[in-house]
């Protein structure tokens, strides 16, 4: 299969890894692209305006969104979600709401659908690693996954994972989960969206708040003395495996998506600040009581087998990209950062 002539649904497609993709998606000559976006954690300017594109507006949760969608397409990325763990310990319901809901709403749409020939769901990586901070070995896909996950982001995400296997079981739903590492690149916009209850809705995640920070010549604030490490996948990458899980990837199977390099959150700070010739020392802060995962790194073997995908940026190539964009974008960032300034967020 190719993209090529195909009607391409892409939920959560305003988001930060979601436009990536439809912008790559859009040189594959699709016959369509259909993005569904409550723009919750994104903003409208990151869809492309293309003749190709249709953007609706709406949850896709909401029935009338939903029975709009005809049975036509071909491919559909699942990316939707509540962004991120720590909004979803301060608004549960709101997480359930578009991070469980909406994977089960979407599914039971799309159990009788004809033509479709594959889903992808977009998966996260944190809900298997092992919770520790001594040394680890690369998470493999069928690492086993705990009883007790840190927030109610990581549960909706797993939950979408017994979903997936549930609907490819019981009604032959073509998904393939994707489980992705810490995403980071252009396109990530501090304080897109809405409010979500916590100043998590302004920094999202580390990359792009060092970014941001260290170019603002601010001290980048590294917990517990930057000791955690995590698997940095540029945005492209993600994107080029998303299609890669699409064209080549088997129903029923799961895939991470990583780069395979473990980084530590000292080792970040320090290339993000000499890459931004940021001037202030960083500054060390306590560990977040919340967050158990402290070490963890996906491996790349089955994807390299199964899918032939293979991360190609390397993280000083990825961060340079970053700063580059994030300069260049610094008047949209703060506009979206300053949103919230009135709910007393900053
Ligand atoms: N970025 C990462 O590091 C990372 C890591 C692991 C997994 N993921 C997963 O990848 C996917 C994309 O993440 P992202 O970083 O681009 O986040 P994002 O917040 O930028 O994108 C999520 C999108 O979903 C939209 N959305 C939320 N609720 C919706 C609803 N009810 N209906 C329609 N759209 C809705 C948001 O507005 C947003 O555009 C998510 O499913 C996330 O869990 C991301």
């Amino acid at each position: 299969m190719t993209f090529e002539g195909r009607k391409i649904l892409v939920v959560g497609g305003a988001g930060f890894v979601g436009s990536n993709l439809v912008r790559l998606l859009l040189e594959t000559n699709p016959r369509e692209i259909v993005v569904i976006d409550n723009l919750l954690s994104a903003e409208r300017v990151n869809v492309p305006d293309h003749p190709l594109l249709t953007f609706i507006e709406g949850s896709v949760t909401d029935d009338r969104v939903l029975m709009g969608l005809e049975d036509d397409l071909d491919v559909v990325f699942h990316l939707a979600t509540f962004h991120g763990n720590q909004n979803s310990m301060a608004d549960p319901l709101a997480d359930h709401e578009n991070n469980t809901l909406t994977t089960l709403k979407l599914f039971e749409r799309l159990k009788s659908f004809k033509t479709l020939k594959k889903l992808v769901y977009s998966s996260a990586g944190c809900t298997v690693a092992e919770k520790t901070f001594d040394d680890v070995e690369a998470t493999p896909e069928d690492a086993p996954v705990s009883l007790w996950l840190d927030s109610p982001y990581q549960i909706s995400k797993i939950i979408g994972e017994y979903y997936s296997n549930y609907y490819f079981k019981q009604h032959g739903l073509p998904v393939v989960k994707a489980r992705f590492q810490n995403v980071y690149g252009p396109g990530e916009i501090l304080g897109a969206g809405l409010w979500r209850g916590t100043s998590a809705t302004i920094w999202r995640n580390v990359t792009p708040s060092f970014v941001y920070r260290a170019l603002k010549h601010m001290p980048l604030i590294v917990e517990n003395g930057g000791i955690a490490t995590r698997d940095f996948i540029y945005v492209e990458d993600i994107a080029r495996g998303l299609m890669s899980c699409a064209l080549q990837g088997l129903p029923g199977e799961v895939y991470n998506l990583a780069s395979g390099v473990e980084t530590s959150i000292a080792d970040l700070a320090e290339r993000v600040n000499a890459g931004a010739e940021n001037p202030t020392p960083i500054e060390w802060g306590p560990k977040r009581d919340w967050d158990r995962s402290g070490k963890r790194f996906g491996s790349t073997e089955k994807a390299e087998r199964e899918l032939g995908f293979k991360a190609t940026t390397p993280l000083a190539e990825g961060v340079e990209r970053t700063l580059a964009w994030t300069r260049d974008n610094l008047a949209l960032i703060e506009a979206c950062m300053n949103k919230h300034a009135s709910v007393g967020a900053r």
